[in-house]
């Protein structure tokens, strides 16, 4: 049997396709993890069938929404995390957005209100003094405000601009803060999109970034979808605006 020596790991979003990839890898590397999300009853069902050690992941309940929860959430972790993984998200469309606010408000809850609630309460726990790393989900459709996808958009913005500030707060106590700014990825998130194939990553593509992010801030998984983060950094106001 394995001896379990590597570090704490909370996933928070656990049941995201690219999260169970990651807790797959962070599993294989002999970390202990916490996978919390909603959907108890799927990780559980993950862990018996996908996890070659069940008791290196432990399943809790945590609803990102709920924010008045997260600080119990956190004080009854079975061990403070060194490795946080922030991955929970929640889409509707654009067209939905503009006409029906609780779809709207849900996708600010679950990508910056959620994430600001549970990470602050995670990095002002100076007590936690193995806190090395925390690692954000964030997305492609943050860097530039796009008439198809900038609802959405903008909770991934303020989730990343949030996570770059939380990067230079906690650098004097050493501990990296990363940004994932994923392209497209095959996920139940993207099953009902047709989105163009030769585009699309894989979730353990994304897994594989997450758990060997270097120290760098921003995180762009594949080569292609850097070449379009470049251009869609510089390109001016009046071009990205006749983007869809
Ligand atoms: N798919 C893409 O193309 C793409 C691109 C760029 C970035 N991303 C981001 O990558 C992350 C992972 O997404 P994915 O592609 O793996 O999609 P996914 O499989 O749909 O995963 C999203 C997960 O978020 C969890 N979640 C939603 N609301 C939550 C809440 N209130 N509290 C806790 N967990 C909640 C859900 O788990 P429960 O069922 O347990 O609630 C769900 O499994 C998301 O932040 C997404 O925005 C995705």
């Amino acid at each position: 049997m394995q001896t379990i020596t590597g570090k704490q790991v909370l996933v928070l979003g656990a049941n995201s396709d690219v999260a169970k990839e990651a807790i797959k890898l962070y599993v294989a590397q002999g970390h202990q993890v916490v996978a919390a999300s909603r959907s108890t009853n799927e990780l559980n069902r993950f862990v018996a069938t996908q996890i070659p050690v069940p008791a290196q992941v432990e399943v809790r309940y945590f609803d990102a929404t709920d924010f008045d929860t997260h600080q119990a959430f956190y004080d009854n972790l079975p061990a403070k995390p060194q490795i946080v993984l922030y991955a929970a998200g929640f889409q509707v469309t654009n067209d939905e957005a503009l006409v029906s606010w609780p779809g709207t408000f849900q996708m600010m809850k679950v990508h910056y209100g959620g994430a600001v609630s549970i990470l602050n309460i995670i990095a002002m726990d100076a007590s936690n003094q193995k806190l090395e790393r925390i690692i954000g989900l964030s997305s492609l459709s943050g860097v530039r405000g796009r008439k198809s996808n900038f609802v959405y958009g903008s909770t991934k913005a303020a989730f990343t601009t949030y996570l770059a500030g939380l990067r230079q707060y906690l650098s004097t106590r050493k501990i990296t803060v990363n940004a994932i700014v994923a392209g497209y990825i095959r996920s139940k998130m993207t099953a009902h999109l047709d989105l163009p194939e030769s585009l699309l990553l894989e979730p353990s593509y994304i897994a594989n970034a997450i758990v060997h992010a270097p120290k760098r801030f921003t995180i762009v998984p594949g080569f292609k979808w850097k070449i379009i983060y470049n251009i869609l950094q510089l390109l001016p106001e009046s071009l990205v605006a006749k983007l869809p």
